[in-house]
């Protein structure tokens, strides 16, 4: 049972999450928003949370898993006014969002994959869903955010016990999903709203800034050393002695 009471008591924002709809029950947060939108009933900042999704989506059309009462999945709607070439900027955001508001509500430091993986010691911790779409000229945003948060390593189905991981297993204690909402979408504005540090708060906040790793590009399996983002987010592999470019691809450590 999430209090929405709660969750208003740490949100210090001016537009984000100022607006929540809780559903007990639903099968994406993210589809909640998409309804609204259609419906011409979403305003700036909404987001939705629910106990329990039931047909969560992760990115690549993969399902994401969640447990119900334990898992913290939401989502939240952007109007960004970031130029079409920057909107790769904002997943980059909704990292950096998790990854300091995780750290404000439990003190665990997190790290961050490309695009917006977060992770902790190799073990994915949470991910981020950015879908957009222009609606009469306007970009609209919804962001997906799935945190792992009181789960025990034997609540994972079997094929993510060895990557998976949650704020509980890490520390042992048992948090308020409440109070880590409230902090990521604090955190979130703030970020949207300083666009100019975003690449290099994102770099730092990095887990694999200059080191080996297997790029996952289509179909392809590329190896090479992850040297830098561009302006837009996207990411420079050395690949072979040349820096290649990639705005789309899954890093795998
Ligand atoms: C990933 O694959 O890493 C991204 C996962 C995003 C999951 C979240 S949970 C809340 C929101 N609703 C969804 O259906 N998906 C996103």
């Amino acid at each position: 049972m999430f209090s929405e009471h709660l969750y208003y008591s740490y949100l210090e924002t001016g537009i984000l999450g100022k607006n929540l709809k809780y559903l007990p029950k639903t099968e994406s947060t993210s589809k909640i928003i998409w309804d609204l939108v259609s419906s011409n009933n979403a305003t700036e900042g909404m987001a939705s949370i629910t106990d329990d999704q039931t047909l969560g989506k992760g990115r690549r059309g993969n399902k994401w898993f969640s447990l119900p009462n334990s898992s913290l999945t939401f989502s939240i709607l952007l109007y960004p006014n970031f130029s079409i070439e920057k909107l790769g900027l904002i997943s980059l955001v909704a990292g950096i969002g998790c990854v300091e508001g995780i750290i404000k509500s439990t003190e665990i430091k997190t790290k961050l994959k490309w695009p917006n993986d977060i992770i902790y010691q190799n073990s994915k911790l949470g991910g981020v869903l950015a879908e957009c779409h222009k609606i009469k000229n306007k970009n609209v945003v919804v962001l997906g955010i799935g945190i792992n948060v009181n789960e025990k390593l034997n609540d994972f189905p079997t094929y993510l016990q060895h990557s998976a991981t949650s704020l509980r297993h890490i520390s042992g204690k048992k948090y308020k999903r409440e109070v880590i909402l409230a902090e990521i979408i604090n955190h979130l504005e703030k970020s949207i709203n300083s666009e100019s540090t975003i690449i290099e708060k994102w770099k730092s906040y990095c887990s694999h800034l200059n080191t080996d790793v297997k790029f996952h590009y289509g179909n392809r399996l590329l190896n090479g050393r992850f040297v830098d983002l561009n302006k837009q987010g996207h990411a420079l592999v050395k690949i072979n002695g040349d820096i290649q470019t990639f705005s789309t691809g899954e890093i795998q450590i």
